[in-house]
């Protein structure tokens, strides 16, 4: 049998700090309100010149330095974006070209914030199957780009930032399972309701913007993201004792803490990365499961649960042992 193994990790975030302080200037609202009801007290902004692919670059060589392979030896890469470059080619296939690499697959997933739980699995697929042996999977947002800074219910959320893992097939585990779930029947609870075919002038006029009915996707991450855990427990014929580490989408402190909750996870064992990262989408996992890697909290033989939820609604999970 074979397995995916992540044998590397990295995480980009743009200079810019924009503090709860400074959209106190942009819109009505205030440090108390915003980190009483969210946990954030500032978030990175790409500068104007920066965009997904170049935050997707960085992550991936902080990736790929940390596995400690060269970069013609991955064989396969996947890009979970919701804010891509261009409408094509994919992010995916800009990135592999400036790794230097031509030949194997590249393509974008998206799943908005479970994006990089999509990519993971998809990733996990090709190698279990013998398609690929070494994939980079990496999940990177320009996030800021498709928020109205007037808007005060969403401007003071979100974020820019990548993160990436480097997945080679190994004789042992690895990845344990994935799981995957949509439910489209929610599509206008959080959405951008623009693209290239429909209402294109929105685009042309900046106005691609996001929306979000608050309180009705907090109650739905809450629910989908406990239920999840389960859900990827029982595949495993495990219990929540046996997680050493939770790493949940960073969407709110209080989901977060509601979901640890739920699941019976006591908070020290759950990452975090949400006071200082705000929302970041389909990176907020891969960026949050580097930070606990890096400092050391994340260990060899430690069985960590990452798991998303996102616009569609979309949401995910994977069991991955270290
Ligand atoms: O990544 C995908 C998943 N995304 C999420 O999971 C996000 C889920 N939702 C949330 O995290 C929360 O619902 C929010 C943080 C978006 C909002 O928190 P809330 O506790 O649900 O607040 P609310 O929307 O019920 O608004 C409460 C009040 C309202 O005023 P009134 O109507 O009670 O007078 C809002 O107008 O807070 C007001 N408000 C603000 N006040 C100051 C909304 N945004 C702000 C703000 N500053 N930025």
């Amino acid at each position: 049998m074979t397995y995916s193994r992540i044998i590397g990790t990295g995480s980009y975030l743009p200079e810019k700090v924009l503090t709860n302080a400074d959209l106190e200037k942009l819109v009505d609202t205030n440090e108390d309100w915003i980190y009483s009801r969210t946990g954030i007290r500032q978030r990175r902004i790409a500068a104007d010149d920066e965009f997904t692919c170049d935050l997707a670059e960085r992550a991936a060589l902080n990736a790929i330095a940390s596995a400690g392979i060269l970069n013609n030896q991955i064989d396969l890469i996947l890009v979970a974006t919701t804010t891509a470059d261009q409408v094509f080619p994919s992010t995916a296939c800009l990135l592999q070209h400036r790794l230097g690499i031509a030949g194997p697959p590249a393509f974008d997933v998206q799943a908005v914030c479970a994006g990089f739980l999509f990519a993971m699995d998809v990733a996990d697929k090709f190698i279990k199957t013998g398609s690929a042996k070494c994939a980079l999977v990496v999940g990177a947002e320009t996030f800021s780009r498709i928020i109205d800074w007037s808007d005060r219910r969403t401007c003071v959320l979100f974020g820019d930032g990548a993160g990436a893992v480097v997945l080679k097939a190994d004789n042992e585990p690895g990845i344990l399972s994935t799981h995957l779930h949509c439910d489209g029947k929610y599509k206008n609870l959080l959405c951008v309701p623009v693209g290239v075919s429909k209402n294109f002038n929105q685009i042309k006029a900046g106005t691609a913007f996001t929306t979000m009915q608050g309180r009705e996707v907090f109650r739905w991450a809450v629910t989908a993201m406990s239920d999840i855990v389960d859900e990827t427990l029982n595949a495993n014929g495990m219990n929540r004792d046996d997680i050493d580490w939770l790493v949940p989408h960073q969407a709110n402190i209080r989901i977060i803490n509601a979901v640890g909750k739920r699941a019976g996870i006591p908070p020290e064992k759950v990452v975090v990365t949400i006071d200082r990262h705000g929302n970041t989408s389909a990176a907020s996992v891969p960026l949050a499961f580097d930070e606990a890697v890096r400092d050391g909290r994340i260990q060899s033989g430690h069985h960590v649960l990452l798991e998303g939820f996102g616009g569609g609604f979309t949401w995910g999970s994977a069991m991955v042992k270290m």
